[in-house]
């Protein structure tokens, strides 16, 4: 998939709002069959969204996140559409794995990495084995609006449109989501780079 000149993109950061000094990271992907830029990332919903069709066309993207600091993440655009990638602290990844099944709305991993329906703990929906690393949909289950970072009652994302709590695993836990936040297709190409797709 090398070869390509990577395009560079900037794109704020829509989910922590609450820390400046996590706010507007660089990030460039690349794509297999040469790069296309991608949009903005601040949507009310995402049903008034319209990629282009370059962008949709993209299989596939690699996302550098070399320069992602613990606690704190980045939104790039894959398929027209909002992915989150969170470097978690010790703290978000223990919260995450005390947190019992029983306690789940959603029970179900959602995790396009892992075969079938399992269990939605936190090791199933990480990218690593030790679960620093979280990529999800930046999509609200309930009907699409766009979470925020650091944010509702269980320290991980918030939808403010109807009031949809995440955990820091991008598990729902309260309110009208159904669902907890989908994982895409994704995984590590060398240290420092995510391939989505
Ligand atoms: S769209 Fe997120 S709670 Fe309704």
């Amino acid at each position: 998939m090398g070869g390509t000149q990577p395009t560079e993109e900037y794109l704020s950061n829509t989910e922590d709002s609450h820390d400046e000094g996590r706010r507007d990271f660089i990030y460039y992907a690349t794509a297999g069959a040469g790069a296309v830029g991608v949009g903005a990332a601040v949507w009310p919903l995402i049903n008034q969204m319209n990629p282009s069709a370059d962008v949709l066309a993209l299989a596939s993207i690699r996302v550098d996140v070399s320069g992602l600091d613990e606690g704190t993440q980045i939104t790039v655009l894959w398929q027209g559409k909002p992915v989150f990638i969170r470097r978690r602290t010790v703290e978000e990844i223990e919260e995450a794995r005390a947190v019992a099944l029983s306690d789940l709305q959603d029970p179900i991993a959602r995790n396009e990495n892992i075969a079938g329906e399992v269990d939605a703990t936190d090791a199933n929906r990480a990218l690593d084995e030790a679960g620093e690393w979280l990529v999800q949909m930046g999509v609200c289950t309930h009907l699409g609006c766009v979470p925020l970072g650091n944010a509702g009652d269980f320290g991980g994302w918030f939808c403010p449109c109807h009031g949809s709590h995440y955990d820091t695993a991008g598990r729902i836990r309260r309110g009208p989501a159904p669902t907890n936040l989908p994982i895409p297709p994704a995984a590590f190409v060398d240290d420092g780079t995510i391939e989505l797709g």
